[in-house]
């Protein structure tokens, strides 16, 4: 079939199987350019199929040799019916790795569920023994607590005071003052529940427990802080109680790790154009000015270059760099103080009219399109594709 693009507000309903093959190859083609890292060898990635998690699977695969177990939940194709971006992306990633001879495969289901858990730990007992590395990279909206059945759901909002700002509808340019309502005590709770990091703590408790953690394993999960800008939205906000949550559980999970001397870390990342981040009001608008401003800089970087950074400069080193908070920071670039200072000028002069000259609307725009396998430079769209791609080791 012809797949175009289908979009409903900041979700897009198709995607392009050959798009998304090609971002894959391209990022791996980008890892192979880095030159070898000194990465763990067998590496299970938990939300494996898009955005920091892909990143994080392919830098595995192609810049340390390592054979990745990738956990994801994505919406496999019917006839006619297109997958999602992430199924594509991991149908491609499996294919190329095993052109290379690098062990891969997939786990398609709900990562916060006991199933799933036990799915995985019965992969990696049958197949690789142990793991060095576990990559927690989920974004979601919502989780069903196993230990309750609770469905609980995640809401991204600011905590006390009404917040009044201004945002872009990116898909327009159109630049409007927005008023966001406070959450109530329960939103704090769920969004906790579901991004925070309870998950990632039963997911070390469950592979300790099966004895497949092998000495000196890293784990790492992703978080963000961003600009006094974002703040009432992001790191003051709900979403921010989560990531506060999580970073408090790395320091719970490294204690509990040093009896097979290992390390849990959180890599605060710099602000990027995915599903997830699409979702929040006022970032797109601080996105297009902040890849104005570090594209002019010659620092702008998308996922698979913060990561590849972040293994080779920050990660596997002989001395971790970490902040005096114990954290790894790939947003140093996105956090100067002259890109800020810049940001803050251009945020202030942001308008329907003015921001196609100051932001990089274009950018955001094509960064968008291009998570579900649009805009790709070198893909014919009026090509005949197939959509019923399969994922290897899935069908
Ligand atoms: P994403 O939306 O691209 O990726 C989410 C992944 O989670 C996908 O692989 C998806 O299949 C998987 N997933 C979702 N629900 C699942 C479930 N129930 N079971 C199994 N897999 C599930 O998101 P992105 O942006 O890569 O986010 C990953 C992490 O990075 C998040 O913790 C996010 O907060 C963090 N981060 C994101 C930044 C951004 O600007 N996008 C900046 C800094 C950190
Ligand atoms: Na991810």
């Amino acid at each position: 079939m012809i797949i175009k693009p289908l979009t409903r507000g900041f979700i897009c309903l198709t995607a392009h199987p050959t798009g998304c093959e090609k971002n894959v190859q391209n990022q791996i083609e980008y890892i192979k350019s880095k030159g070898s890292i000194e990465g763990p060898k067998k590496v299970l990635v938990i939300g494996a199929s898009t955005g920091f998690g892909l990143a994080s699977r392919i830098t595995s695969a192609f810049g340390s040799d390592a054979s990745t177990i990738g956990v994801f939940f994505e919406k496999a194709p019917r006839e006619r019916k297109p997958a999602s971006p992430g199924w594509y992306n991991s149908a491609a990633f499996e294919k190329f790795a095993n052109e290379e001879g690098l062990y891969a495969k997939s786990i398609n289901g709900d990562a916060f569920s006991n199933e799933i858990k036990q799915q995985t730990i019965d992969m990696i007992k049958e197949d690789l023994g142990q793991i060095d590395m576990l990559v927690y990279s989920l974004a979601s909206p919502v989780r069903t607590d196993p230990a309750t059945g609770t469905r609980h759901k995640s809401v991204l909002k600011p905590i006390g005071d009404v917040y009044k700002n201004k945002t872009v509808d990116f898909h327009t340019g159109n630049v409007s003052d927005i008023s966001i309502d406070p959450c109530n005590d329960e939103d704090i709770a769920n969004t906790v529940k579901v991004m925070g990091g309870e998950d990632w703590q039963l997911w070390i408790d469950a592979l300790k427990e099966a004895d497949v953690l092998s000495e000196g394993f890293t784990t790492m999960a992703y978080s963000y802080i961003g600009p006094e800008l974002t703040e009432p939205v992001y790191r003051k906000g709900t979403i921010g109680k989560a990531k506060e949550d999580l970073e408090k559980t790395a320091k719970t999970i490294d204690a509990d790790l040093s009896a097979i001397k290992g390390h849990a870390y959180v890599s605060v990342n710099k602000a990027l154009v995915t599903q997830a981040s699409s979702a929040i009001p006022v970032i797109p608008l601080y996105i297009s000015l902040l890849y104005k401003t570090m594209k002019e800089e010659g620092i702008h970087e998308g996922c698979i270059e913060q990561i590849q950074r972040l293994y080779a400069d920050k990660l596997f080193v002989d001395q971790v760099q970490l902040d005096e908070e114990g954290r790894l920071r790939v947003d140093d670039w996105e956090m100067r103080d002259d890109v800020q200072a810049k940001v803050t000028e251009l945020w202030k002069e942001a308008t329907t009219e003015t921001l196609p000259a100051i932001g990089d609307l274009n950018g955001y725009k094509t960064d968008f399109f291009n998570l579900f396998g649009f805009e790709v430079e070198g893909v014919d769209y009026e090509a005949d594709v197939n959509e019923v791609v399969n994922i290897p080791s899935i069908n």
